[in-house]
């Protein structure tokens, strides 16, 4: 087997993406191994933005949030002539294996320069919306979790003071984990799903119940890919006549400073990353599961989660 030199290292952005930059720089370092650092995700790669990665460039930077290689939303990737651009990259720098770590769409650009260019790839998952199969969690998802949290415990100390009721929109396109989780340990009266229809007339009338017996305040938690809040806030306005108010948490939940899981988990997978190059693998990403490491296959990247959010639904409804 072909021993590898230099691996080039490309990322999204969430809490633990630096934390994982260090392990894998520092895991190649020891092994001999060159790291090549593409800057702004797949636009570094068709565009030549790349610099060597020394065990010292990464100092400092295990406990901060974002990526410090930047990223970007690379649309001309999708095309045959980014791709072409793409591998020119890989060529000039002698790359011998690329790691990708990032969401669904990062890793199904992995997957094509892996599957329709023979090219070696190895993906890290890292996204806040946990929606990627084959692995129990990605990097990134248990600090997005703590984020929420922190916004929705202050949200209830208003809810409860002002006997208010709040519609909080938490991210998450097609996957409820991070609503179901901060719904949980916040808390929450109610949540709305993409993985469940809703019924908003009877979250209503279970809103107005709970006014006339003394629950004054409430918090309803939507996932944004299963609905708005704007428009949740304004039904229940008009269907129980008590103010509600909407808050977006957006982007804060991307940021901050990553938990211990998350610093732990990147330095997992990162470290997992290099070994799985180092050994000849390809087309596979790191994944956890019941905390062992384990490989899955890029081609499976875009399977649909399935999560269990019955047992979380219940215990939602039991604890409020
Ligand atoms: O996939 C992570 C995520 O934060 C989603 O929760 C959200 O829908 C999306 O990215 C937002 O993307 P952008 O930052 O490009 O607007």
């Amino acid at each position: 087997m072909k021993k590898i030199k230099r691996i080039g290292l490309l990322t999204r952005d969430c809490a633990g993406m630096n934390a994982c930059i260090r392990a894998v720089v520092r895991t190649a370092s020891t092994q001999g191994i060159e790291v090549l650092g593409i800057f702004r995700g797949y636009d570094g790669l068709m565009y030549d933005d790349v610099k060597v990665l020394t065990r010292r460039s990464v100092s400092g930077i295990l406990g901060l949030g974002g990526t410090i290689l930047k990223t970007s939303r690379a649309k001309h990737f999708l095309t045959l002539d980014g791709q072409k651009r793409a591998l020119r990259t890989l060529k000039k720098y002698a790359i011998d294996c690329l790691v990708v770590a990032g969401g669904n769409g990062s890793l199904a650009g992995a997957h094509v320069l892996s599957a329709k260019y023979g090219f070696p790839v190895i993906g890290i998952p890292s996204t806040i919306d946990n929606d990627i199969s084959g692995t129990d969690i990605c990097i990134g998802a248990d600090t997005a979790v703590n984020v929420a949290l922190d916004c929705i415990d202050k949200i209830r100390d208003t809810a409860t003071s002002l006997e208010r009721i709040f519609v909080v929109e938490v991210m998450g396109r097609d996957c409820g984990y991070l609503a179901l989780n901060v719904a949980l340990a916040g808390g929450c009266e109610n949540i709305i799903i993409p993985e469940k229809k809703f019924d908003l007339q009877s979250i209503c009338e279970e809103i107005t119940e709970g006014n006339v017996s003394g629950k004054r305040s409430w918090i309803v938690i939507v996932a944004e890919g299963a609905a708005k809040a704007a428009a949740i806030a304004l039904t229940i306005t008009e269907a129980t006549g008590l103010e509600t108010r909407e808050i977006v948490l957006g982007h804060i939940q991307r940021g901050g400073n990553p938990t211990a899981w998350d610093r732990i988990l990147a330095a997992r997978f990162g470290h997992y990353a290099v070994t799985l190059a180092a050994a000849g693998a390809q087309g596979v990403f790191t994944a956890l599961h019941k905390n062992s490491l384990r490989t899955w296959p890029l081609a499976k990247v875009l399977q649909p989660k399935r999560m269990s959010v019955t047992d979380f639904q219940h215990l939602i409804k039991t604890l409020t």
